[in-house]
């Protein structure tokens, strides 16, 4: 499975080291970047070989090539 994440930003963002553990979006959905925020269950039932975005809804749409 693949992801095409649109990203804006255009630097780094920094974080702050801190006692406790800091989970950071690695599937591109999180709206609290960079932290993660759960939407990766979204990605859940993607398959293997297809490629998909998701809308401001977060709706899932297939890649068709
Ligand atoms: S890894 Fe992206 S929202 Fe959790």
């Amino acid at each position: 499975m693949a992801r095409l994440v649109k990203k804006e930003a255009k630097g780094p963002m920094e974080i702050k080291p801190s006692d406790k553990p800091a989970w950071i979006c690695m599937c591109g959905l999180s709206k609290n970047q960079p932290f993660c925020d759960g939407s990766h269950i979204k990605t859940k039932s993607e398959e293997d070989d297809k490629t998909y975005t998701y809308d401001e809804q977060g709706n899932r749409h297939e890649v068709k090539e």
